[in-house]
């Protein structure tokens, strides 16, 4: 009788929660100079904030079933040995460092070692480097993918180089072929930090197969939301019992939150110089950390995860949309471009203005139509206040980077934007270069 009510209780606030979803949330018709033509952004309907009430109801809080849920729906969607679910993108950096240079795991990173990674890039995929006193070595990216250059990676490794640390600019996948071979033939560990590019491909395969370990974000602007979270993907035995010490405390215990004994000896274990039998729940054989999110998080994750396929597809289409409508600017900007074997999963949609074309002034002039921009995240990071006093290595010049942090902006593509925003979007830009162009008739006249 009791169950029954629950049951019932549970569907009236789950309808409640759909009609409120219409109500507040549904999308809004597009006014062109008032709406805003978002970068990105969380995009979800009822279902999402259904399964968040279910959780809510259930009131776990800690990651729990549904965290089960979500990281068993990951760990197939790659295919991996294991998906460990963290409560950001930033998180799962620190926690995929954090395992290489944990000392139980052979052939471990060590302070002072080197690891090569691009200049154009996110803060915190290089943060934990530093933070694990190793040494970040910094080559170029290319133009138009904005993603590092292989050929310089190679001309990059020295003696001390133990590890490759790749974002995958933007969604566009890098150069897996050449990294992966570069890994294999120099023994290094490749972390691919795929934060903005869940769902992208190399050679018909998902990017985050291809390195030892990988990261995803799901801040909102990403691919997935949970609000804040993020998830390691490991894809080698070896680092799954490290990767979940080091995420839950360092802990050395097993045991599913609320669960006991999972070893069959929770009062049977000697280890470090405790005593034989100190309950195996609160031995630490690890340095951690309390990286985990909540089952709330979680919730959201699984309901987002099912309409991934959705999201991407919506992301490519936009894409080609773009590129199509702005096709007649190519004079003055520089289109993304992929390498042949990746087919991109887009986070955003970069441009490079050609020589004659101040970024500043097309920015602003999309931003006073409400078109949202954004630069490549820090740009040349080691011109960051935070990583001036860095102790890394520059390999070759940086001249690519430099270009990217003065001339490169992107905008979005993500699946909330509709054609008539995207039309919106390609007319704006024309008009920019017919304005700009009035002096030079005929290249007003080729947009
Ligand atoms: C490439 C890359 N790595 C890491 C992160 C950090 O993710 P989070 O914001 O979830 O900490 C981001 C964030 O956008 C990112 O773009």
């Amino acid at each position: 009788m009791t169950q029954d009510k629950i049951e019932r209780l549970r569907q009236e606030i789950s309808t409640k929660v759909r009609e409120y979803y219409e109500l507040v949330h549904a999308p809004k018709r597009f006014v062109p100079f008032e709406s805003k033509v978002p970068y990105a952004g969380r995009h979800f309907g009822p279902e999402e904030m259904q399964s968040l009430m279910g959780a809510t109801l259930d009131f776990w809080l800690t990651l729990g079933p549904y965290g089960h849920r979500f990281e068993r729906a990951l760990k197939v969607y790659f295919d991996a040995r294991d998906a460990i679910l963290v409560n950001s993108g930033s998180s799962a950096n620190l926690l995929a460092i954090a395992t290489l240079c944990c000392p139980t795991l052979e052939g471990h990173l060590r302070p002072g070692d080197e690891v090569i990674t691009p200049a154009v890039t996110f803060p915190t995929t290089v943060a934990p480097l530093v933070q694990h006193q190793l040494v970040p070595v910094f080559v170029d990216c290319e133009l138009g993918t904005y993603n590092i250059d292989p050929a310089l990676v190679a001309e990059a490794i020295s003696p001390r180089t133990r590890a490759i640390v790749v974002p995958h600019t933007l969604g566009n996948p890098c150069d897996l072929d050449a990294l992966t071979q570069l890994a294999q033939r120099h023994g290094l560990w490749l972390m691919e930090d795929c934060c903005d590019a869940l769902g992208s491909t190399f050679a018909g395969k998902r990017v985050g197969t291809f390195g030892d370990l990988a990261t995803l974000s799901f801040y909102p602007a990403h691919h997935i939301t949970t609000g804040e979270g993020g998830g390691l993907i490991v894809n080698r035995q070896r680092f799954i019992k490290i990767a979940r010490s080091i995420r839950d405390w360092g802990r050395d215990c097993w045991c599913e939150p609320g669960v006991s004994n999972t070893c069959g000896q929770r009062f049977g274990w000697q280890l470090g110089d405790l005593p034989l039998g100190y309950d195996h729940k609160y031995i630490y054989s690890r340095i951690g950390y309390n990286l985990k999110p909540t089952d709330l998080q979680a919730a959201i994750g699984c309901a987002q995860l099912a309409k991934l396929d959705a999201f991407i597809a919506a992301r490519r289409r936009n894409f080609q949309r773009l590129r199509n409508g702005l096709a007649p600017c190519e004079e003055f900007l520089i289109f993304p471009q992929a390498h042949p074997k990746a087919e991109p999963s887009w986070f955003g949609f970069p441009l490079t203005v050609r020589a004659g074309v101040r970024r500043a002034e097309l920015v602003r002039w999309l931003e006073e139509a409400k078109i949202e921009t954004r630069m490549i995240f820090a740009g040349n990071l080691l011109r960051q206040p935070a990583f001036q006093e860095i102790t890394h290595r520059v390999a070759g010049s940086l001249t690519q980077t430099d270009r990217v942090m003065q001339d490169t902006f992107f905008i979005g593509v993500y699946p909330g934007l509709t054609d008539e925003m995207i039309d919106f979007v390609v007319e704006r830009f024309k008009q920019f270069f017919k304005r700009a162009a009035s002096s030079r008739p005929q290249a007003a006249a080729a947009v």
